[in-house]
């Protein structure tokens, strides 16, 4: 029964949590997370706020957490993954595992992961300028599987698996070579994702690249992809819960479901994040004079796909959807997506490489 004794039904635990943290819970389509309210979160003694995208999924949440100057989180041990993107300034984690406390430090652009139920500590390394993350986790899954708080930020398991090798927190990594778009990193700490070398990826459209993270050997996924000047990537759908964020160039990204006459619009720069939802077609566009990446977090990653629609994803997503993969290829498209990019290029005064590339 719930306090009032109504019976307990369509109940979403972690929703019913997720209001005792006393800190704004944002809900939209997409946001800039630079721009979002944040508030005093007692449990991290630092400003935080809940960025709930409209295509979050059942399994992930995101949350910005903001450093005063030359302030620091409180200790922190849970039993979820998370996955975090630093927005803006620079500090420091400091993690501890089996072996020992491990520091690394990171600024703007940098990616890390801390692995499952390892005690950390978030510094921020200015005296001068707030720092802001964005941690992507897959606490509604934890939360809703369990319901017991004491349980997830509460528990002595140790889970030495998931440490990875101490060089991972210096910003090494291991290649691990498989096909295009399926290369993968594996590492705990991405020191920069705006010069990290990517590798080709031909299928996916207009001469664009992309690499696959293995984070901290852990079942949430990370991917960052890179659109050149004057290109845009083929349209295409998947289940819900990845969730875009601008990494270097502006840009705009149009979605829209099977059917629907119209596209809508999501315009983006560094900041910015959203979340399609389940099997709405998308489609990124560098309008920019740089080229544009974006990094992707999901439940669900290329070693550990763990759900059926991941694994589909992973295979069918530079496929034809005519063959049963997921991708609009370009000979298909509305030909109003090519035109609305040129003039989008226009008022920018880049040139447009997509007739060359689509004729090619
Ligand atoms: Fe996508």
């Amino acid at each position: 029964m719930t306090a009032d004794g109504a019976p307990k039904f369509l109940v979403d635990p972690y929703l019913e949590w997720v209001k005792t943290e006393g800190i704004p819970v944002h809900e939209d389509f997409g946001f800039d997370l630079h721009a979002l309210d944040v508030r005093p979160w007692a449990r991290m003694d630092a400003l935080g706020c809940y960025a709930h995208a409209l295509g979050r999924g059942d399994f992930v949440n995101m949350y910005v957490l903001e450093i005063a100057p030359g302030k620091h989180t409180s200790s922190q041990k849970h039993l979820f993954e998370e996955v975090v993107y630093v927005l803006e300034g620079n500090g420091s984690t400091q993690v501890e595992t089996a072996r020992g406390k491990h520091s690394f430090e990171w600024h703007t652009g940098s990616l890390f992961a801390l692995p499952l139920n390892a005690r950390y500590q978030h510094f921020n390394g200015s005296g001068a300028k707030r720092a802001r993350l964005a941690a992507t986790t897959d606490l509604p899954l934890t939360l809703n599987l369990f319901r017991n708080a004491e349980f997830i930020w509460d528990n002595d398991t140790v889970f030495p698996e998931r440490f990875g090798d101490p060089q991972h927190y210096r910003g090494d990594g291991t290649f691990l070579p498989m096909r295009p778009g399926r290369h993968m990193w594996e590492t705990n700490f991405v020191p920069d994702l705006r010069t990290f070398d990517l590798v080709t990826w031909k299928e996916r459209g207009a001469g664009g690249s992309n690499i696959m993270f293995v984070l901290a050997d852990g079942t949430m996924h990370a991917h960052m992809s890179e659109m050149p000047v004057g290109t845009y990537k083929k349209g295409h759908r998947h289940g819900a819960d990845f969730h875009v964020m601008t990494v270097t160039g502006t840009g705009y990204s149009l979605y829209w479901y099977e059917g629907d006459k119209d596209f809508r619009r999501f315009d983006w720069k560094h900041g910015a994040v959203f979340a399609p939802t389940d099997g709405l077609f998308h489609q990124h566009f560098n309008a920019s004079g740089e080229p544009a990446r974006y990094l992707a977090t999901a439940f669900g990653g290329m070693r550990y796909p763990t759900i059926g629609d991941k694994r589909k994803t992973f295979i069918g997503m530079d496929v034809d959807v005519k063959e049963g993969g997921r991708q609009i290829e370009y000979r298909d498209e509305d030909p109003r997506i090519l035109r609305l990019f040129e003039d989008e290029l226009k008022k920018n005064g880049v040139p447009s490489r997509m007739r060359e590339i689509i004729s090619a």
